[in-house]
């Protein structure tokens, strides 16, 4: 059984290494098979494992190099072997479970060492960057306001600050939170798309006249939609003044700040109270693995420690459930410990300039190609740009972002942008090559050309 399972990552690997014609849909075997009813009897395992990777292989799969939609993850082999051994064990990281923790620990300051956040970080691994995110909010609710965990919010008011384009799931820790979606300030942005630091002063400072709690700034590093890295350091000063939380959400673009094309931007990074990074985006593991970084995990105890019946706890035992909100959890730092371990520091840090440097070539092809407008220079591996085309331009663009998902060739994403819609890339992929890149503008070309002169 294990060896034929080794067989079928083994082709499904082989098949990640080159870009393939097409995306096959599902075919009507299965489409059957996938509505057959509960088994009472067992099959073999083979036959079984055979089902299971041939549904996978009609399934969009993150780890194909002409992935470019959304932000993806990459697969990375040893973060493969890394969760099957992390399954076999099952090793509980809720409760203090032995070695597992220091694993988990060191893992925590290795990933805050490569960013220079601070080499000695604590934290944890959480289920996604949006669990990060609430993690980090939640201790910083608890510091503006102490006793809320307790209390509830009342009447009280809070706000929470981040750019215009921030990700959602700020918006939803404001919601779960009790501080409220309507009390999430919506900062706007430069041209460069980062959020404006001196208008986030102001809205801080005038929330402070009305009443309002500030519960935490949040920078983005990099924006989901267009790569945009906020003024870390800027935000850090009106931080400081105003004894606000800070907190970075790199769930996407943090890791380029261990690179020398892009390490400047995060500069102040170490300032920050808190920051998330998700290994499962760009440190190429698989889903899923979010790191949530803080200096002293003193902060998300007042917000998350308690005792209960059912646990040991030895006079000064805190166990990891006592600074996060997620009882069980998996020891998903293990497959990054490997990543960390296997192909060091160098080789991931070379391998997220790749992708930087693959987004600069995306942007000059379509500079230079008259057919193309880009939205901005890329600041980190996410490229917006659409068709020049006199017509309807946006209704072009959303039949063309249909299109190219039904031709297979590359997957990639429309984005609205300024109430328009454009393409987007993102290049977060190890297998990805410079071939690949250059797909982008050929497939997109034609594809348009395709519709354009079919409805000409
Ligand atoms: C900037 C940013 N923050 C948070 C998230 C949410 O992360 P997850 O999907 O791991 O919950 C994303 C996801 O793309 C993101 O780009």
């Amino acid at each position: 059984m294990l060896e034929h399972a080794a067989t079928l990552i083994l082709e499904a690997w082989k098949s990640f290494d080159r870009a393939r014609p097409n995306q096959p849909p599902p075919a009507a075997h299965h489409l059957e098979m996938l509505n057959t009813p509960l088994p009472a009897e067992g099959c073999e395992p083979v036959v079984a494992l055979d089902a299971a990777a041939d549904v996978l292989d009609v399934s969009l799969a993150q780890s194909r190099p002409r992935f470019f939609a959304y932000i993806g993850s990459s697969g990375l082999e040893i973060g493969v072997l890394g969760d099957a051994l992390m399954a076999s064990h099952d090793v509980n990281v809720a409760t203090s479970a032995g070695a597992a923790d220091m694993l988990e620990a060191q893992t925590i300051r290795w990933v805050g060492a490569f960013t220079g956040f601070d080499p000695e970080a604590q934290g944890l691994t959480a289920a996604g960057g949006t669990v990060s995110n609430l993690t980090a909010l939640t201790a910083a609710r608890e510091r503006a306001l102490p006793g809320t965990r307790r209390t509830g919010v009342g009447g009280r008011r809070m706000a929470l600050y981040c750019s215009a384009e921030a990700h959602y799931s700020v918006r939803r820790a404001a919601e779960v939170l009790g501080v409220g979606a309507d009390n999430v300030r919506a900062i706007p942005i430069d041209e460069q798309r980062r959020i404006r630091v001196d208008e986030c002063a102001r809205a801080i400072a005038a929330d402070r006249r009305a009443g309002v709690v500030p519960v935490a700034v949040v920078a983005t590093s990099g924006t989901t939609l267009t790569g945009a890295v906020d003024d870390i350091d800027g935000l850090a000063d009106v931080c400081a003044e105003h004894e606000v939380w800070l907190h970075v959400d790199g769930a996407y673009g943090l890791p380029a700040a261990a690179t020398e094309r892009a390490g400047k931007l995060f500069e102040g990074l170490d300032r920050a109270d808190s920051a998330t990074v998700d290994a499962h985006k760009w440190l190429y593991v698989p889903k899923s693995c979010s790191v949530l970084l803080v200096h002293d995990a003193v902060a998300l105890e007042r917000a998350f420690s308690h005792r209960e019946g059912y646990m040991l706890h030895g006079d000064e035992q805190l166990n990891p459930v006592d600074r996060t909100l997620e009882y069980s959890r998996p020891l998903s730092a293990l497959k990054l410990w490997l990543a960390f371990r296997v192909h060091g520091a160098r080789a991931i840090r070379a391998a997220i300039e790749r992708n930087l440097e693959q987004a600069a070539l995306l942007a000059s092809l379509l500079r230079d190609d008259e057919r193309f407008e880009l939205l901005g220079e890329p600041q980190l591996s996410v490229v917006c740009f659409r068709r020049r085309h006199g017509g309807d331009i946006d209704a072009h663009h959303a039949a063309l972002a249909s299109a190219l998902a039904a031709d297979g060739r590359i997957a990639i994403a429309p984005a609205e942008v300024d109430s328009g819609t454009w393409l987007r890339a993102c290049f977060v992929n190890h297998r990805t090559t410079e071939e690949d890149v250059r797909a982008v503008p050929d497939v997109v070309g034609e594809i348009s050309d395709a519709l354009l002169s079919a409805t000409a």
